[in-house]
């Protein structure tokens, strides 16, 4: 193992023992190179002279560059946007992002997290916390309603074993029950679990209430102080899009940071969704944990978790884009920020309000049933007389209208991107389509 390693999970051990256990080999392997980088770094300090370390291009002082280039990007520095950001994140914009997490999740305060780590968007994050906590064969509890390309990345990439529990109770609500079964008979089975938790939800649109994310905190809580390792991994990338008060308006990082010594609460989450910059590319993955020997350690074990993950994001992308990072830090800064986001929550409120306004109507009653949805982009709907593929191609081949088929008898539907004065046209198509099929048995 390299000596830095080494270190780093000396660290670990120091402030706790049981976050060292939950590493993947990988995970256990990983460290921060302090080659060419550190090397660079000092002498961005003291090589007054000639600084012939990095390996970009300057010209005058200055990263090289082209007009045509620059030109496109008004308002920034070639420094700024054309040169490598660091592996961990613009310092920056990690500062930023932490203080935000803060203040978006009230539960969090008297809390440590560590500074969050930048990763290229969310997928790349999920990427990133599976080489630092999945082996091949490790268990990775998820709903059956669930965005398929965890199975993608975790189980086919990461060898995972996907455990499914049902997601929704018969009352419309989580399935505390399931989840609550299927989390007790994992832990009997493995040393390790690793939960992975989405609320706003993708495909269904629902996010938890205050009491159902209490409950889970608490199953969680209560099998790690049994024994098992737990990974809690919050993917929130939806986070902030809630459509009503039923939804609990923080991330259970908030409340699963610090609820047991073998916890580790692991968020994930991005501009991408919560800032509208799908194409930007610009995530993040914050740790909260317990850890004993005062504040110095406790810092000392945070950044070696920091160090671990940079060496993921050295190793696979190297650093994520300058550019987007730059962006998103000089649209936090903008006194305007908040008020924009607000702006198009709204909108994005005013056309889920608009969809179960719509979907109240009884003319759909025998066509479908609604899966609970309060927050987020979708929502999903359980057909009753016809297979959920071939409506979509009927709907594609006659009306020229698409949704998402998910299995025999889903359709999700993104009102993300519906205008609100199109809800009532779009669900009466659907309807006609199923009517079609129906006549056609
Ligand atoms: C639940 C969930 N997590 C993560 C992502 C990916 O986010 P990003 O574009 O930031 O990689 C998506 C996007 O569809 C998603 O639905």
């Amino acid at each position: 193992m390299n000596p830095l390693a080494v270190e780093l999970n000396a660290d670990l051990e120091k402030a706790n023992p049981a976050v060292l256990s939950m590493l993947s080999e990988v995970g256990k392997n990983l460290f921060f190179p302090k080659g060419i980088l550190a090397q660079s770094a000092e002498a961005k300090q003291k090589a007054h002279r000639f600084n012939a370390t990095i390996g970009i291009a300057t010209e005058k002082g200055v990263p090289m560059h082209l007009k045509s280039v620059m030109g496109v990007l008004c308002g920034m520095e070639p420094g700024e946007c054309l040169t490598y950001a660091p592996s961990f994140g613009l310092p920056a914009l990690r500062s930023a992002w932490k203080s935000a997490l803060f203040v978006k999740n009230p539960s969090l305060a008297g809390k440590e997290t560590s500074l969050p780590v930048v990763t290229q968007a969310i997928t790349h994050g999920l990427c990133v916390m599976g080489e630092m906590f999945v082996d091949p064969g490790d268990v990775v509890i998820l709903p059956d309603q669930l965005w398929g390309n965890y199975n993608l990345i975790l189980g086919l990439r990461r060898g995972a074993r996907v455990s499914q529990y049902s997601l929704f109770d018969d009352k419309g609500g989580f399935n505390l029950a399931a989840f609550e079964a299927k989390v007790r008979e994992e832990a009997a089975k493995n040393k390790k679990i690793i939960v992975l938790l989405n609320f706003p939800q993708n495909p269904t649109g629902y996010t938890v209430t205050e009491p159902e994310a209490r409950a889970i905190t608490e199953i969680l809580t209560r099998v790690a102080e049994a024994g098992t390792l737990v990974v809690a991994v919050s993917d929130d990338a939806y986070f902030g899009l809630f459509h009503d008060e039923s939804c609990i308006k923080e991330s259970l990082f908030a409340l699963l940071n610090g609820a047991s010594e073998r916890l580790l609460a692991v968020k994930l989450d991005g501009a991408t969704k919560e800032d509208f910059v799908w194409g930007l590319r610009v995530g993040f993955l914050t740790y909260g944990a317990r850890f004993a020997g005062g504040a110095a350690a406790a810092a000392k074990a945070f950044e070696a978790l920091e160090r671990k993950t940079a060496g993921a994001v050295r190793g696979t992308i190297s650093n994520a884009s300058h550019l987007s990072q730059t962006v998103m830090l000089k649209a936090m800064k903008s006194p305007e920020y908040a008020a924009e986001k607000a702006e198009k929550n709204a909108i994005m409120k005013a056309r889920a309000v608009e969809v179960k306004r719509v979907l109240a109507d009884p003319v759909y009653k025998d066509a479908w049933t609604v899966y609970p949805f309060n927050s987020g982009y979708f929502m999903c709907l359980k057909l009753s007389t016809v297979p959920a593929e071939e409506l979509r191609l009927h709907l594609l081949d006659k009306y020229g209208v698409g949704v998402i088929a998910l299995g025999k008898s889903d359709i999700r539907v993104a009102f993300s991107c519906l205008e609100k004065d199109d809800v009532k046209e779009l669900f009466d198509t659907l309807l006609a389509a199923v009517r079609d099929l129906e006549a056609r048995a």
